[in-house]
């Protein structure tokens, strides 16, 4: 036996079964396909205004045209300033449109959304520093999607929300001056959204069986 036998197997039960650690966080892929558009959010789950500002931080990391960087950021989680942006928002545009073609079709499959009880608690609106043109426009699109993928990573879930009262979003404290571009509602998703492969002819989001469905087209498809 040699001298430090004893001592080594000693050492070797003493040791916790050694972990696996998991290096890096998860595939941009992963959060891709996390990243849908949610119009149902829990109210068990509270936004901070630090996640929030957790969030806006990836502006100060991204490009932006000639680097003017002229976007700016309001944050909303308090339930006033929630209920005024719940007030002056529109979601699921393409079930409206689909009552409105057919008012007799199934309320499930394009109800009025977000559904009573599921509305968004917490808000980032986006503003320009000046009107808007194209330059602006591209930067929004940027920050938007890096926005949400932030909060994807952070196990959250958002809706971009072009469809709102610009009025309604100038009435904050703050934001005189500014042009009010998109609001990013921010939450813990409470909806069953799968991506699956677009039919010729459809673009359009439908829903069944409570099931959220968004077609897309394959990688073949969009190549040119
Ligand atoms: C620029 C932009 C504006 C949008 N505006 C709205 C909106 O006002 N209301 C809404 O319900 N969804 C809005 N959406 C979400 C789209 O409907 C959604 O991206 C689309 O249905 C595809 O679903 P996905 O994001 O899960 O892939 C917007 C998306 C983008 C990119």
């Amino acid at each position: 036996m040699a001298d430090n036998y004893l001592e080594k197997r000693f050492e070797e039960f003493r040791q916790p079964e050694k972990k696996v650690v998991r290096k890096g966080g998860p595939s941009l892929d992963s959060l891709l396909l996390r990243n849908r558009s949610t119009r149902g959010f829990s109210h068990g789950r509270a936004v901070s205004e630090e996640e929030l500002r957790r969030i806006v931080e990836v502006n100060t990391k991204i490009a932006s045209s000639k680097n003017q960087q002229a976007l700016r950021f309001k944050l909303i989680c308090d339930p006033e300033g929630a209920a005024r942006i719940n007030a002056a928002v529109k979601m699921g545009a393409l079930f409206r449109a689909r009552r409105a073609a057919d008012p007799s079709a199934p309320q499930q499959d394009c109800p009025d959304l977000p559904l009573p009880g599921t509305e968004p608690q917490a808000f980032i609106v986006i503003y320009g520093t000046h009107t808007e043109d194209a330059s602006l426009d591209i930067d929004l699109g940027i920050s938007l999607q890096s926005m949400s993928l932030k909060a994807v990573e952070m196990g959250l879930n958002c809706l971009m929300i072009r469809a709102f009262n610009r009025e309604a979003m100038l009435s904050f404290p703050g934001t005189e001056g500014l042009y009010p571009l998109a609001v990013l509602a921010v939450g813990k998703s409470v909806e069953r959204i799968f991506l699956v492969p677009r039919a010729e002819g459809s673009q359009d989001y439908y829903r069944q069986d409570g099931i959220h469905y968004v077609p897309k087209l394959p990688l073949e498809k969009i190549l040119v």
